[in-house]
């Protein structure tokens, strides 16, 4: 028994596409996705599609990540001021190209959940953590030792940091598989993992492909996502070509500069400036 692990998609349909194929071509018995499926690319339904007619073919397992609590809590409490900006106007253009339908499919994913298939040992799932969708836990530190001392299986698959590790403490593994569509750390490459019951052990090997990059950055210009978000989205392309947290860098220090709490756009130009993310045209340097 083989299963390809996901994480953190953010809405990349041309990444995920490329693992998927590769997952097939390896002989993968069953899909995983830990969630942070949508949110940052263009085009949220392709993922979404994606996703669907994996289930079809083979079993799958599917949580929802922070990112979809995000939408889901803006689809009940819309009053939430959510604007074309670099603040919001990403998770604006998610949630306007979304049907309700969509939003309920998300919304039946748990965010935790094991695996007990006959003959392998039970695999604790999580977007993050069990009982938290944001915690950020790393190899070595005592909150992840934490989380897996209190895992009732031995061994737990999560995502959230997109950060691609396997650790091992109190006699349990933890498997991160990185980010399938956002990658921060290492190579900017599409990750994923394999896991393969042998016996009572789930090996894991861990897989970087890379993918058609400039076709999904050519949706950024197609899909208007640009304009409604214009620095988060071009800071998003950053790192989809070079890896990085640049979209996040970005807010922090537009944050830093924005006193008040407003992220003015001004703030945001002023920040992606300073980090290279944009030259003296505003222009995004390759
Ligand atoms: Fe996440």
């Amino acid at each position: 028994m083989r299963l390809a692990v996901f994480a953190d998609i953010h809405a990349n349909s041309e990444a995920l596409s490329t693992c998927l194929a590769y997952a097939d071509h390896v002989g993968a018995d069953g899909y995983v996705f830990l969630g942070d499926h949508i949110t940052d690319c263009p085009y949220p339904q392709r993922t979404l599609r994606l996703m669907r007619d994996a289930a079809q073919r083979k079993p799958s397992w599917m949580l929802r990540g922070n990112r979809e609590d995000v939408l889901i809590r803006h689809h009940e409490h819309p009053q939430e001021d959510w604007k074309p900006s670099s603040a919001t106007g990403s998770l604006l253009y998610t949630y306007e190209n979304l049907s309700a339908e969509d939003i309920q499919y998300l919304k039946r994913m748990p965010i935790a959940s094991a695996i007990d298939l006959p003959g392998c040992p039970p695999l604790s799932i999580a977007h993050a953590t069990p009982v938290s969708n944001t915690a950020l836990v790393y190899p070595g530190s005592e909150a992840l030792d934490a989380v897996l001392r209190t895992c009732p299986h031995p061994a737990m698959l999560s995502g959230h940091s997109h950060f691609q590790f396997r650790y091992e403490s109190e006699g349990k593994q933890f498997v991160n598989p990185g980010s399938v569509g956002m990658p921060f750390y290492g190579q900017p490459m599409a990750q994923f993992a394999l896991v393969s019951c042998q016996g009572r052990r789930w090996t894991v090997r861990m897989i970087n492909v890379d993918y058609d990059k400039e076709s999904q950055i050519r949706q950024f210009e197609e899909s208007g996502l640009i304009e409604t978000a214009r620095i988060w989205a071009l800071a998003t392309i950053k790192t989809i070509r070079s890896g990085g947290r640049w979209a996040i860098e970005c807010r922090q220090l537009a944050a830093r500069r924005s006193p008040n709490g407003e992220y003015s756009e001004r703030a945001w130009e002023e920040a992606a400036r300073e980090l290279g993310i944009i030259d003296q045209d505003g222009q995004l340097i390759p």
